[in-house]
């Protein structure tokens, strides 16, 4: 093993600050990287060859249910460069240790728009393409140019363009194919000097209607997507928690139909022709509720009305919970472990089923030893 990496290479660590849901899981090694090239002595090291290795950014969708018996490699790597830019446009290239909402941030001072509705969303830039990160109406695939990633067996770094990541609905080829693959180093991004905004999501325009806005600025959305954030989600760093557990299920619009004559109540939102992604795409149609489906579309139902319904918000068991204010967000109130959520996780998937047939996917990444 050499100097550098003895001198950044910890043994026996608490992941307990390295994870959003507060579990105070223990990983046998970690490293941390600033640069790319830190990784050849770190993928030449021990740790890296004789046991697992797992990549970790800001730790916001990650659920430990064990100790890791190997090396967590946490991305520090930082940066935000212009690559090229116009009247119309700019291109930057963000290192993956950049945290996301600095990001969001440092692009809204520069006026440049498109990640103004994915603001406060925790993590870092190398995670955002792993799930296509998305909120209030856009997806990350929307501003996304390419990424560099280097292998995790042959060392060498490769390039990925948008139709190579192959992303959807809180989904890419990262969390499937070519999952534990790679380690992202760089995004980079295409954003609009001449933005346009996009406020059809939810009650985006309602908030900024209450604020006597009419023509809202990028800072204005930016503003009105943290007052709702904050309003409904709970700050991880407070209460434990992971965002969204679960992602929302999509049905086929005929599923849909005849578990609708079950539950009269049951919401869902049509996904137009534009694909996967148009119910995350601000597309005002694939957002509204629908009365009746044609039986044909795809129509999404939120899995939090559905784990509501099966009686969970709010509930307390020890330390394990669900939010009170958002029944898809499970909590941990202090010292709730990881096996602990993960029964709750699938006790609910359970009763999910059972009341509603349908079958819950978990959107944190559930990292066990089994
Ligand atoms: P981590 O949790 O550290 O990692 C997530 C996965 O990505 C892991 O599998 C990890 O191995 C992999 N990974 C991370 N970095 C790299 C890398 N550089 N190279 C290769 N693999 C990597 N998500 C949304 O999409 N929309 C939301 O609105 C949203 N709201 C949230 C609200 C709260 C309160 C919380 C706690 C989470 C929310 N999330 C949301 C989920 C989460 O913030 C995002 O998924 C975020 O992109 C995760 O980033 P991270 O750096 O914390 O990734
Ligand atoms: N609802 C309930 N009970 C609740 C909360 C919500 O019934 O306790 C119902 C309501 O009918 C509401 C609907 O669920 O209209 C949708 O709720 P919300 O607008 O809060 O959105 P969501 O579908 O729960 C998704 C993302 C979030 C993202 C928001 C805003 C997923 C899995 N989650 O949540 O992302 O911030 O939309 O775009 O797609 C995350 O991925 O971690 C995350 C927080």
């Amino acid at each position: 093993m050499n100097s550098t990496l003895k001198s950044t290479l910890q043994k026996q660590v608490s992941l307990k600050p390295f994870n959003t849901f507060q579990i105070d899981a223990t990983a046998e090694y970690l490293a941390e990287i600033s640069h790319p090239d830190d990784l050849t002595s770190i993928m030449a090291s021990s740790p890296f060859n004789r046991h697992p290795h797992y990549v970790l950014g800001g730790g916001s969708n990650v659920l430990f249910v064990d100790d890791f018996p190997g090396l967590i490699i946490k991305n520090n790597i930082p940066g935000i460069t212009v690559v090229a830019e116009n009247t119309q446009y700019v291109i930057i290239r963000v290192g993956a240790g950049v945290v996301w909402d600095e990001l969001v941030k440092h692009t809204l001072n520069h006026g440049w728009g498109g990640l103004e509705n994915l603001s406060m969303i925790p993590g870092l830039t190398g995670a955002a393409p792993i799930q296509n990160i998305g909120a209030y109406g856009v997806e990350l695939e929307k501003l996304f140019v390419s990424l560099d990633a280097i292998h995790l067996k042959t060392g060498k770094t490769e390039s990925f363009d948008r139709s190579m990541c192959k992303f959807g609905y809180r989904d890419s080829i990262f969390k499937s194919s070519l999952k534990g693959k790679y380690l992202i180093t760089y995004v980079t991004l295409k954003l609009g000097k001449k933005p346009a905004i996009n406020v059809e999501y939810g009650n985006l325009k309602k908030v900024l209607k209450s604020e006597g806005i009419k023509n809202p600025t990028i800072r204005d959305v930016s503003r009105a997507v943290r007052r709702i954030r904050k309003s409904k989600l709970p700050d991880p760093l407070i209460t434990g928690n992971a965002g969204s557990f679960f992602k929302n299920p999509v049905l086929s619009g005929t599923t849909y139909e005849i578990l609708k004559m079950k539950h009269p109540q049951m919401p869902g939102y049509f996904l137009d022709s534009s694909g996967p992604h148009s119910f995350e795409s601000g597309n005002t149609t694939s957002e509204q509720p629908v009365a009746e489906s044609d039986g044909r579309g795809r129509v999404k139902v939120p899995a939090a009305w559905l784990i509501e319904q099966c009686g969970f918000k709010g509930m307390r068991e020890g330390d394990t919970g669900v939010h009170e204010k958002h029944a898809l967000i499970l909590v941990n109130h202090g010292a709730a472990t990881g096996t602990q959520l993960l029964k709750l996780a699938r006790t609910i998937q359970e009763e999910v089923l059972d009341h509603f047939e349908i079958s819950l996917e978990p959107e944190v990444h559930i990292v066990s030893n089994l």
